[in-house]
């Protein structure tokens, strides 16, 4: 069997470690895994045209899985043109030489592309609004992508990912348990928290459908919490019995970029067009969790 060559950028990062992980040992696919910068990962900059062109040409990528971003959501109110080029322009980089070569192309988007205003689940066909920097830089890349390669494009919206990688809330929240006697989380805003191992198992099941099926998709986990049932949950499940947390309202906590009170998407779309069932979020976060604490008990 011939393997499908694909080319994963941004593999430091939360889902393209988990992307690493979940490829690990598949041989339909020969899988190279580039980050901007980093020990033992070829050197890929999604900024530059050439280098992408350079790579793709080379080793006959026939897709390309776009797990690089600018993540930084407060930082990026103050930097936005450094967002913009790596969310909006780099994607538009991304989409042209896929287009050029022949290959097709996975991103990664947001829940940030609402306005978080809405009561019922995002679909796909909802309208976008995004109300911070990064959402709205997340929303060019989209546009660029779609653009340029139609259909050929699928992206994936998602919310609230964690992992046992880099920095995220689940992270911080053990630490904060473990370090402090009371904490105070919001109880109104609400989503859906996703595992980046589901949404990298989700990335492989779009690329290995038998027929593929272009166009935006939401995914997250099932269920639906705020962040303050989500620390409760993390707190129980990893043991943490002596910090006393204690539900608050988002405006005890002002950051610089605007926060979506509702976040949930609508996955719908994603679970009938590919046949599948999504984890149950606590599930999910139970393996996280025991991941973690057995590397770091
Ligand atoms: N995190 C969330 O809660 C969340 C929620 C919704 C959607 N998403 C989306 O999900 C996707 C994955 O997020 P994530 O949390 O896994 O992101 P992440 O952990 O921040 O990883 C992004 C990776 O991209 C790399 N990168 C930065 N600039 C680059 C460049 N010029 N060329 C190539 N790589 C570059 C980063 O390297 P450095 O670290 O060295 O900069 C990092 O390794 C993103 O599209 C994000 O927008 C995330």
């Amino acid at each position: 069997m011939d393997q499908i060559n694909i080319l994963i950028t941004g593999a430091n990062g939360q889902l393209g470690h988990e992307m690493r992980n979940v490829l690990s040992g598949d041989r339909r696919y020969n899988a190279i895994f580039t980050d901007v910068a980093g020990d033992n990962i070829v050197s890929l900059d999604i900024t530059d045209e050439a280098a992408v062109e350079h790579l793709v040409a080379d080793q006959r990528i026939a897709v390309i899985v776009n797990c690089a971003a600018y993540t930084a959501v407060d930082a990026a109110e103050d930097n936005e043109p450094l967002a913009a080029r790596l969310n909006g322009d780099a994607v538009g980089i991304l989409a042209r030489v896929a287009h050029r070569h022949g290959a097709r192309m996975v991103h990664v988007s947001t829940d940030y592309v609402f306005d978080g205003q809405g009561c019922i689940p995002y679909t796909e066909a909802m309208p976008t609004n995004p109300q911070s920097a990064y959402g709205r830089t997340k929303l060019d890349g989209e546009r660029q992508l779609l653009d340029t390669m139609g259909d050929d494009a699928v992206i994936l919206r998602t919310a609230w990912l964690y992992s046992p990688y880099g920095k995220n809330f689940v992270k911080t929240m053990l630490m904060l348990g473990k370090d402090k006697p009371a904490l105070k989380v919001v109880f109104d805003q609400v989503g859906s928290p996703t595992c980046a191992r589901d949404l990298a198992r989700a990335i492989v099941t779009v690329i290995s459908a038998d027929e593929w099926h272009g166009g935006i998709y939401h995914f997250s986990n099932e269920g639906v919490i705020s962040w303050y049932d989500f620390t409760k949950a993390i707190h129980r499940l990893a043991g943490i019995t002596t910090c006393d947390v204690q539900p608050c309202h988002s405006d005890e906590f002002p950051a610089k970029a605007h926060r979506p009170a509702y976040s949930v998407l609508d996955k719908t779309k994603y679970k009938t067009t590919f046949g599948v069932t999504v984890p149950y979020w606590l599930d999910s976060l139970k393996d996280t969790i025991d991941q973690l604490l057995t590397y770091n008990p």
